[in-house]
């Protein structure tokens, strides 16, 4: 059991990895307690979790909006959920978002913790303290920033996750590895095999880390308004791509980090040893897939990026294997530096 302890000013929230996720149980003190999850993982996991009610969402991104937040609201005033009650997400990203900003708004915020299942929320998603819904097809716009009490990491529950997602989440992995964490970005490259069959007491020392890189950096900039923007390298072009050409985030994320590569070795950054270290990894994992969007289309939905501040994005580079840093970059230095490296896409 590896047990991490996030302090933000207002908060302190405590992740636990590796024990068995049914102890969810042991934190919530007999309260007057619900649970919020998705159909799979009720068919696969939800004869253990029968003493406490549950509200089952359908899976899928698309759920992920406000209606859903007040018809679950109005099951929690049904089940008599009141402000002493407490909320367990049990899922991925997209469960966990869904409990933590209806348990935010809920009589103007309950506690909630989560059992978090995928790889996706494991490393990234559940950590941070970020809620939130979309708003049509604009990811999270309506959204909280507060902190679960607990979050639990069991690696044992991966098992039983496709294996795009999991792929998926593993981009995230590499991703904290990249931005601030050589040895984390070795160990990973020096074990490919035991990651693919998903080792637990391996994924147990690299969610580890991974969530110790994102606390450390969500605990010095809670809201994002400094050194956590490091967490969005490779997702200037990746969100591009994953909304253009439908691929799974992780997977557009992996091609964002490749381009944000490329675009550190034209800036002088990064050593294209390196940059090849970064490609032959995720590509090893199969996670470089083709996409193809124009240099013009790309620009269109960079230009829309809720980030962007005028004419300038703060882009993230990379020096080294565990180094990033922040720069900001006028959007067109940007669109013609994808444009010179689009060829060796
Ligand atoms: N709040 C944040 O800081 C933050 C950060 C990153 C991502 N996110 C959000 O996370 C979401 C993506 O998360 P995700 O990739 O986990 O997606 P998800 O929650 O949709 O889960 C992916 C799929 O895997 C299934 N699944 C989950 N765990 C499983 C398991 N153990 N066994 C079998 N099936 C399982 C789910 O039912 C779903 O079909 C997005 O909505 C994204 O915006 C939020």
């Amino acid at each position: 059991l590896e047990k991490i302890t996030i302090n933000t000013l207002s908060h302190k929230s405590e992740i636990l990895i590796g024990v068995n996720w049914t102890s969810f149980i042991n934190y919530l003190h007999g309260r007057n307690a619900a649970i919020v999850t998705d159909d799979n993982i009720l068919r696969l996991y939800g004869k253990h979790f029968d003493k406490v009610p549950f509200l089952s969402i359908t899976p899928g991104e698309k759920n992920k909006k406000l209606e859903l937040i007040n018809e679950l609201a109005a099951k929690l005033l049904d089940l008599g959920v009141d402000r002493s009650g407490f909320l367990v997400g049990i899922g991925g990203g997209v469960v966990c978002d869904i409990a933590g900003f209806l348990a935010s708004v809920y009589m103007r915020g309950i506690q909630f913790g989560f059992v978090s299942t995928s790889l996706l929320s494991q490393v990234d998603a559940s950590v941070g303290g970020k809620n939130g819904v979309n708003v049509g097809t604009v990811k999270n716009i309506l959204g909280t920033f507060n902190q679960p009490e607990f979050v639990i990491c069991d690696p044992l529950m991966l098992k039983t996750l496709p294996d795009d997602e999991y792929l998926s989440g593993l981009a995230e992995l590499i991703k904290h590895g990249l931005i601030s964490d050589s040895e984390l970005f070795n160990t990973i490259e020096q074990n490919i095999e035991s990651i693919l069959k998903r080792d637990p007491s391996l994924l147990i020392k690299l969610i580890t880390k991974s969530v110790e890189i994102k606390a450390s950096v969500v605990g010095e900039d809670e809201k994002e308004t400094g050194r956590r923007k490091i967490l969005n390298f490779g997702h200037t072009f990746g969100h591009a791509i994953e909304a253009q050409s439908g691929l799974k985030h992780g997977f557009a994320v992996a091609s964002g980090m490749v381009i944000a590569a490329d675009i550190s070795v034209k800036l002088g950054m990064l050593q294209p040893e390196d940059r090849s270290r970064i490609f032959n990894l995720l590509n090893s994992f199969g996670l470089l897939k083709d996409y193809n969007i124009s240099v013009e289309k790309m620009k269109e939905f960079i230009i829309h990026d809720k980030k962007k501040k005028g004419n300038e994005v703060d882009f993230i580079l990379i020096e080294k294997t565990g180094k990033s840093s922040i720069k900001k970059i006028d959007i067109n230095q940007l669109i013609s530096c994808y444009k010179s490296t689009f060829k060796n896409l």
